[in-house]
């Protein structure tokens, strides 16, 4: 798919700043990243949270075809970046140990794992593609940046 990268990360961090200017609330950067997002990205056919609580990720704000639920620490690549606590960019997610498939049509896979201001784990975000390769180091980068600024440089509330 050809379409600029950049261009739409950096429209998306701006929309996303002026809209959540003053905003604490977890759930509601979660809700309007993953759609902001979705909506600037065509590559993203699946993108939301999966939020970490009593030892494991439970689905959280997302746009897409449904998620599932509940995935262990570990498991899947949500599972493998909260555990690791290192982004996983998954050119084929049929080549990945264990990926979970809640969406037969997803081929390529992007997760980074979200911390607060104490480096606690809070969360991944998880993007899918329903075409293979469509994440790289461009969107690894934005990605991160993006998270960081939203979740760990602020006072989360939730
Ligand atoms: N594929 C993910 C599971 C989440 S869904 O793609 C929305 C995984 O392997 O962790």
């Amino acid at each position: 798919m050809s379409f600029d990268k950049h261009a739409a990360y950096e429209q998306s961090f701006s929309e996303l700043d002026a809209l959540l200017e003053g905003e604490s609330d977890a759930i509601a950067m979660m809700a309007s990243m993953a759609c902001v997002l979705k909506l600037n990205l065509p590559t993203y056919f699946w993108a939301g949270f999966y939020i970490y609580k009593n030892g494991a990720l439970i689905v959280g704000p997302y746009q897409g075809t449904v998620g599932c639920l509940h995935i262990a620490m570990g498991r899947g690549v949500c599972g493998t970046a909260a555990q690791s606590g290192e982004t996983q960019v998954v050119k084929d997610v049929h080549q990945f140990p264990g990926h979970i498939a809640c969406d037969a049509r997803s081929q390529s896979e992007m997760v980074v794992p979200v911390f607060d201001k104490n480096n606690r784990l809070i969360a991944v975000f998880d993007v899918d593609s329903s075409e293979l390769a469509s994440f790289d180091e461009v969107d690894q980068m934005h990605l991160e940046k993006m998270i960081h600024h939203f979740f760990k440089a602020r006072e989360l509330t939730w």
